[in-house]
């Protein structure tokens, strides 16, 4: 089989395919052929060299694919060759064959296609453990979506709004703001002319936003303070402005706040699985019944990495950019 390899990792890295063994599941794992594999900001990050994978892990880029399953490893038996399924990965996507823990695995959801099925874990499993686990999302709760079309923002807003949650969404773009809306948000706010602060203040009569689903950091994190409404929760999944604020933390005592962060990628098969029994229980019904979608920005075939990574880079897209296998 082929993979995509990182050549020279660094600010001038560079993706290029390379022959290599079709590598064989261990205990408790499928061997996937792939349709698919997910571009993730984080594969940008680690063939930058500043995100490395976890011990274990394999060391080519992809942490999510769809396909059918071509083998299974020992001691696996809800799981059989010629399933069709998506599944979130450690590493190793960008690759015709990956290897999947079978904590990891949903079937492809009955009506969405085998390629875009693609587009599905990472979103669907950071918003969910984010939004639900980390945050304690609740009925009725207000909700703000930082990057809200990003292939993390899309999903969580479609799950939130599906729910029946409010959604406020901020995006950057007049387009990536429509967008936004047809996802569900009931507001979306373009950062480059509007304050969320302001917004989401007037907009919910000076109350404020339960839960903030936050991918920038920098000044968001003291604003995200100021925008939360008493008893809120923050989770932070990045810092793509940075890690480092100046957060004035008298608004999280006199509001009782709750901020968190967490990451997915390091995490055990267990708390995965976890999050993957709740998506097949909570999330694929949506997705079966069309009221949830996969957002698919581009498909670019696995030997143009290159160029899908330069068009994530670019800053374009709406929702998930694929390599096609
Ligand atoms: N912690 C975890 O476990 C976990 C898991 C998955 C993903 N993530 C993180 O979640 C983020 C989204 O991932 P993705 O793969 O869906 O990436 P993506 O589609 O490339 O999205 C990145 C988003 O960040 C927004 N953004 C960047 N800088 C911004 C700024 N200064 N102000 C406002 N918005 C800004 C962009 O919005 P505009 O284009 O509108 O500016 C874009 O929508 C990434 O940072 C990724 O590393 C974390």
């Amino acid at each position: 089989m082929y993979a995509i390899e990182v050549i020279t990792p660094g600010k001038e890295y560079g993706l290029q395919p390379v022959e290599c063994e079709v590598p064989r599941p261990g205990p408790g794992e499928v061997l996937v052929k792939a349709a698919a594999a997910g571009v993730n900001r984080a594969d940008l990050l680690q063939a930058l060299g500043q995100y490395p994978p976890p011990p274990g892990a394999p060391s080519t880029l992809g942490l999510e694919v769809s396909g059918q399953i071509a083998a299974v490893g020992e001691g696996v038996t809800e799981w059989h060759i010629g399933m069709q399924v998506c599944a979130l990965l450690a590493g190793g996507g960008y690759a015709e064959y990956a290897v999947a823990a079978q904590e990891c695995l949903l079937a492809v959801p009955p009506g969405v296609d085998i390629v875009a099925a693609a587009g599905l874990p990472e979103a669907f499993f950071t918003a969910w453990t984010n939004l639900v686990d980390a945050a304690r999302l609740r009925p009725a709760d207000v909700v703000l979506i930082h990057g809200g079309s990003s292939g993390v923002g899309s999903a969580a807003i479609q799950l939130c709004a599906a729910r029946g949650h409010v959604v406020f969404a901020t995006a950057g773009s007049p387009e990536k703001c429509a967008a936004c809306l047809a996802l569900g948000a009931k507001r979306a706010i373009n950062y480059r002319d509007e304050d969320f602060v302001d917004v989401v203040r007037d907009e919910t009569a000076g109350r404020g936003i339960d839960v903030i689903l936050d991918m920038v950091g920098g000044d968001y994190i003291n604003r995200n303070f100021q925008a939360a409404a008493p008893w809120g929760r923050i989770v932070n999944v990045a810092y793509q402005a940075g890690p480092v604020a100046t957060v004035n933390f008298a608004l999280m005592l006199r509001k009782r706040l709750t901020l968190t962060a967490t990451t997915l990628r390091s995490r055990s098969n267990a708390e995965k699985g976890a999050i993957r029994d709740a998506l097949l229980k909570e999330v694929w019904p949506l997705l079966a019944a069309g009221r949830i979608k996969p957002v698919i920005d581009r498909i670019f075939p696995l030997a143009e990495a290159q160029a899908a990574h330069a068009w994530m880079k670019s800053g374009a897209h709406v929702g998930k950019i694929l390599l096609a296998a």
